[in-house]
This record gives C-alpha cells, sequence and structure tokens, in this order.
C-alpha cells in the first residue's frame, strides 16, 4: 500500500513540502511505503483540450507529467498539497490536476475508490477556497476523502514557518492518520 504527496509550489523545500512531509511521516508511521513528488522545476503543461486522451490513456504533451501521472496511477492514496497563490491552488497543480483527470477519468476511472486529500498553505488568506478546489477534483474522481481535526490548512510565508503554526502540523498529522485508516480499511 502507498500513498504519495504531490506538492504544487515552484519553490523547492517549502512549506507545503514541511506540510506534505509531516503527514507522510503519519502514514509512514502506519507502516505504508510513501513518497513525496515536488513539481518544483518540473515542465507541466495545462491541459490543451486535444482530447487524444479520450481514445486511448496517453497525453499528446510531452512533458514531465506522464510519468507522475503513472505514480498516481499506481498508487492507493494520493496528496496534492499547494500553496495559495492570488487566493486559488498554484498553476503548476492546477495544470497537473486537468491533466492527469481526464487522462483517468474518459472512460476509465482510474482512480475510482483511491483515497485522496489536500494540503494548502498560505502566508494569510485563501486556503479554504484552495481545500475547495483540490476537494472538488478528489470528488469527481470517485475517491475517498478522509477528514481531520480541522480543514487541511496552515499558515506560513518563509520557507519553514509553517513549522510554527502548531495547530496547522497538527491537523496535517491527523490527517495523515486518518487517510492510512482508510486506505488499509479499503484494502481489506
Ligand atoms: C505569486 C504568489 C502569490 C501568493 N498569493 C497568496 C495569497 O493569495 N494569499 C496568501 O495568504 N499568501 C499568498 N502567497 C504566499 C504563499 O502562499 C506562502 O508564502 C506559502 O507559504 C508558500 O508556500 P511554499 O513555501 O510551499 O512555496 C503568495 C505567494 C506567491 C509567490
Amino acid at each position: 500500500m502507498k500513498v504519495i504527496g504531490i506538492v504544487g509550489s515552484p519553490r523547492k523545500d517549502g512549506n507545503t513540502e514541511i506540510l506534505t512531509a509531516h503527514a507522510l511521516e503519519a502514514i509512514a508511521e502506519e507502516g505504508l511505503e510513501t513518497e513525496l513528488i515536488s513539481l518544483a522545476g518540473l515542465d507541466i503543461k495545462p491541459c490543451n483540450a486535444c482530447r487524444a486522451c479520450a481514445e486511448e490513456e496517453r497525453c499528446s504533451i510531452e512533458d514531465d507529467l506522464f510519468p507522475i501521472y503513472l505514480k498516481m496511477r499506481k498508487a492507493d492514496g494520493i496528496i496534492l498539497a499547494s500553496p495559495v497563490y492570488y487566493g486559488s491552488a498554484t498553476a503548476l497543480i492546477k495544470a497537473l490536476m486537468e491533466r492527469a483527470g481526464h487522462l483517468s477519468h474518459l472512460g476509465r476511472e482510474v482512480f475510482k475508490g483511491k483515497v485522496g486529500g489536500p494540503l494548502v498553505v498560505a502566508r494569510r488568506a485563501g486556503q479554504n477556497f484552495t481545500v475547495a478546489q483540490l476537494t472538488f477534483w478528489f470528488q469527481i474522481l470517485d475517491m475517498v476523502v478522509p477528514g481531520s481535526t480541522y480543514w487541511n490548512i496552515a499558515f506560513g510565508r518563509g520557507k519553514g514557518e509553517v513549522t510554527n503554526d502548531e495547530e496547522g502540523m497538527k491537523t496535517a498529522w491527523h490527517f495523515g492518520k486518518n487517510m492510512a485508516l482508510v486506505v488499509k480499511k479499503l484494502a481489506g
């Protein structure tokens, strides 16, 4: 059983990565395999609506998306994590959501029954909207979204500041524990 955490910040070693690593640590503690995938520095273009993926499970755009899609395909659980950029998820994670969404969705339901959930960091505002954006993606793809003791949000601006948000870190940890629990239960 494996859970992957995809971090949609273009900033390496930043707050979103720290929060995601924390949730994955909670999951690993329950005996599941984990992997953090940072999108920082990768080339992931938005969907161009060519609909090649409606015919077969491939993407016409040749960049860094498809190998990550294959990891998502294999995983039992997928965390999508993003900082808030102008009140929204980043363009980077949105591009992945568009293309992995269509690749998995059009006539094949690849992610059906997998466990998923969001993690979001911001300096000040926009977390709830961004949590909703990410959660809508899991829900339209027929995935199961566990809860936590709060919405999966945290505060921080400079690299590492998120660790000062004790409640945010605890929420992510508890979310990780719930994610592991649900993955195990669904595996029977
Ligand atoms: C282009 C840009 C837009 C941002 N927009 C917001 C925003 O709308 N609300 C907010 O609270 N913080 C905003 N921030 C701050 C980031 O969300 C914050 O610094 C976060 O910790 C970055 O996460 P990271 O370290 O994982 O990259 C923005 C930062 C950048 C670079």
